[in-house]
């Protein structure tokens, strides 16, 4: 890589001396699933003990993102004929720019970065429900993330049902009238999959309850990552 393109890429650009890094959390499940609400909960909950803190989301987060999200979610002409390969690239896209222009600096400035969603959502709905190979769809992930992975990725799991009955409330996107219930069961056990393949990055919680209960249960979880000892309050 010349030293050029490395200066525009997600490491590029000055390191902060005395800054540590930042931890890097994100909040995977299945649609309705509540980790919007979850992740904006953690952030101010972080900010509130004076942890700087970063909440962002995907797809989005950027101008760019901003723009994929609307062609690939909300724009029916659009999305009614999207190839599974040109979806998974415009979301792998979406992050590069998300990961490269946010997450990364945010990281390096010593800011936790609180994500929803990330590289796991392309592994669970690009992958295991519309059938990308698993070992394709981790190379491009790997391609777009420049290697930032998170430290921790909490997986709010609920059943199908009740997730979906919580999205109908909320604006239309393209999955709720093309893809029935199986492909949602497919999205949820793919996370379980995951969670369980990397049972050090990842933590399942109940997201089925109230949310103060989901709250606490991700604050605890969180607790020795960010303020263990390594990293004193
Ligand atoms: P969104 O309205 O943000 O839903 P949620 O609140 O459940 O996160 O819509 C995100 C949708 O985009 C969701 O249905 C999953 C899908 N998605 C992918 O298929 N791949 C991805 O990489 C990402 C980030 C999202």
């Amino acid at each position: 890589m010349s030293s050029s393109s490395r200066t525009r890429g997600a490491r590029g650009g000055d390191p902060v001396s005395n800054a540590r890094r930042g931890r890097f959390i994100t909040l995977e499940g299945p649609d309705g699933s509540g980790k919007t609400t979850a992740a904006r909960h953690l952030a101010e909950w972080l900010r509130s003990r004076a942890e700087p803190t970063v909440l962002t989301g995907e797809p989005g987060g950027t101008p760019l993102g901003e723009e994929v999200r609307r062609l690939v979610l909300h724009e029916r002409d659009v999305s009614d004929d999207l190839d599974p390969r040109a979806d998974a690239l415009l979301f792998a896209a979406a992050r590069a720019q998300h990961t490269a222009r946010v997450i990364e600096p945010a990281l390096q400035r010593g800011d936790n970065v609180v994500c929803a969603r990330y590289l796991d959502s392309s592994l669970a709905y690009q992958g295991a429900a519309y059938g990308i190979d698993a070992d394709e769809i981790r190379q491009l992930q790997r391609f777009a993330t420049y290697d930032t992975l998170p430290d921790m990725t909490i997986l709010v799991d609920v059943p199908v049902q009740v997730g979906l009955a919580r999205k109908r409330r909320g604006q239309w996107n393209r999955f709720e009238d093309t893809e029935g219930e199986r492909f949602f069961e497919a999205v949820r056990t793919a996370y379980l999959a995951l969670a369980e393949a990397e049972p050090e990055r990842y933590r399942v919680v109940d997201g089925s309850g109230s949310v103060d209960a989901t709250d606490a249960t991700i604050r605890a979880a969180v607790e020795p990552l960010v303020f263990g000892q390594s990293r004193p309050t």
